[in-house]
């Protein structure tokens, strides 16, 4: 298998990731990638085959598992709960739930409300330079989904930090500290809620947490720590990845000259979400032996699905270093595939095709007050910040 050595947290591939997964892609399917001692997936067609290939999931097999240490206990006690580590039967009982709660006329009736979220923001943003993650790209996504859930959107400054600390775990900069943060955010956060189910025990509401309370009172279909944990899940995937698609997609709407509108809304953002998707690699490990793509997987063996290189195959888009939203695909990898394929995909659409045509529409002399950079959050790709005058 050919082999690459390429750091994650080194700056010329924080902020420009492309050459090196061009090079990897066309090395082959899967290639070896040092920095991870891992097998990667780096073509569209291998990373989809992967993401349904029912022979590998996200679980660790029993035997394989490592001892969690105990300073990160807080941390795996919500892991452990989390559909998204899991596998089926326990990861279809889950997901088969929030869906249920998570319905298509629960997701429409939101548009309303996040259009006239959008237009507050923008009433209150500051003369001269300032940040657009702050002022707009984050507050929409954490809002949005507080209301969700049912959890005040005062919460909101508060949920930010945790969930910070808690997806740094996944960072390639992780390190003791970042374990340490990550853990009593964990424990803080599953505090929280557990305070904050009981009272929406006694006042219920139509939200989603009212909605899981009662999957949880029937004893059969939810534990109280599998509650806490997917509340947790949907708070901290409910904004992080949107945040950053909004960011990289005004960044790259600017430098192009693209003005979004209502009508085209729905292309601009899926052409965003494939030109610069905010997450760009996830792992699988193998559940028996198989050979695919030239490689023998064993059982237990750990790969990577390159997502930010398939978004860039020519085999899915013909010059896939332009960004031209009227040639945009909807078949990218951005919200993954197969069982674990993004619950929230159709809201973090909705909140993009809502919030971008009114930012331009509002604000038509928006403008870079300053070149933007990536931060070093690798395997997330998101701005450090993006400073602009309105
Ligand atoms: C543009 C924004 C978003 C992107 C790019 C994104 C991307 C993804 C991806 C790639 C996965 C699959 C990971 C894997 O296969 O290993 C995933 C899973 C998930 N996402 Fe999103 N996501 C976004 C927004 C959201 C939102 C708004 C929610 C809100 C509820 C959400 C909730 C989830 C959940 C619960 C899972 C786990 C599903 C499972 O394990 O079955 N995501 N997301």
């Amino acid at each position: 298998m050919p082999r690459f050595s390429q750091s994650p947290t080194d700056d010329g591939f924080i902020q420009n990731p492309y050459p090196f997964y061009d090079r990897m892609r066309a090395a082959g399917d899967l290639v070896w990638w040092d920095d991870y001692a891992l097998p990667c997936a780096t073509t569209h067609a291998a990373v989809h085959a992967l993401l349904r290939d029912r022979r590998f999931g996200r679980e660790v097999p029993p035997e394989h598992a490592a001892p969690t240490p105990a300073h990160c206990a807080a941390f795996y006690a919500i892991e452990t709960h989390s559909m998204l580590e899991l596998e089926p039967p326990r990861h279809t009982r889950l997901r088969g739930l929030v869906l249920r709660a998570f319905t298509s006329r629960r997701i429409k009736a939101l548009a309303p409300e996040i259009d006239a979220l959008c237009h507050r923001l923008i009433d209150d943003f500051p003369v001269g330079d300032f940040d657009l993650l702050d002022a707009y790209c984050r507050p929409v996504p954490v809002i949005v989904i507080c209301r969700l859930l049912g959890v005040p959107a005062s919460m909101a400054p508060q949920l930010l930090r945790w969930s910070a600390a808690m997806v740094a775990m996944y960072q390639a900069r992780r390190d003791r500290a970042v374990e340490d943060a990550a853990n009593a955010a964990a424990r803080d956060f599953a505090d929280f809620l557990r305070g904050y189910v009981e009272q929406r025990r006694r006042t219920p509401a139509d939200d989603l947490i009212t909605d899981l309370i009662a999957a949880e009172e029937d004893g059969a279909r939810l534990s109280t720590d599998e509650l806490i944990a997917t509340c947790v899940l949907l708070l901290n995937a409910g904004h992080e990845a949107t945040v950053h698609s909004l960011g990289n997609g005004v960044k790259a709407l600017l430098e192009h000259g693209v003005t979004p509108t209502e009508a085209d809304a729905a292309d601009v953002t899926d052409e965003i979400l494939r030109f610069d998707p905010p997450l760009h690699m996830f792992t699988r490990y193998a559940y028996e032996e198989v050979e695919l793509f030239g490689h023998r997987f064993a059982r237990g063996d750990q790969f990577a699905l390159l997502l930010g290189a398939a978004a860039r195959d020519p085999a899915l888009r013909a010059d896939p270093a332009a960004f031209d939203p009227s040639r945009a695909v909807s078949n990218h990898v951005a919200f993954g595939g197969g069982l674990h394929f993004c619950v929230g995909a159709p809201l973090a659409r909705l909140e993009m095709q809502v919030a971008l045509p009114i930012l331009f529409a509002r604000c038509p002399g928006l403008r870079l007050a300053e070149a933007p950079r990536y931060a070093d959050l690798f395997h997330f790709h998101g701005l450090e910040r993006l400073i602009v005058q309105a």
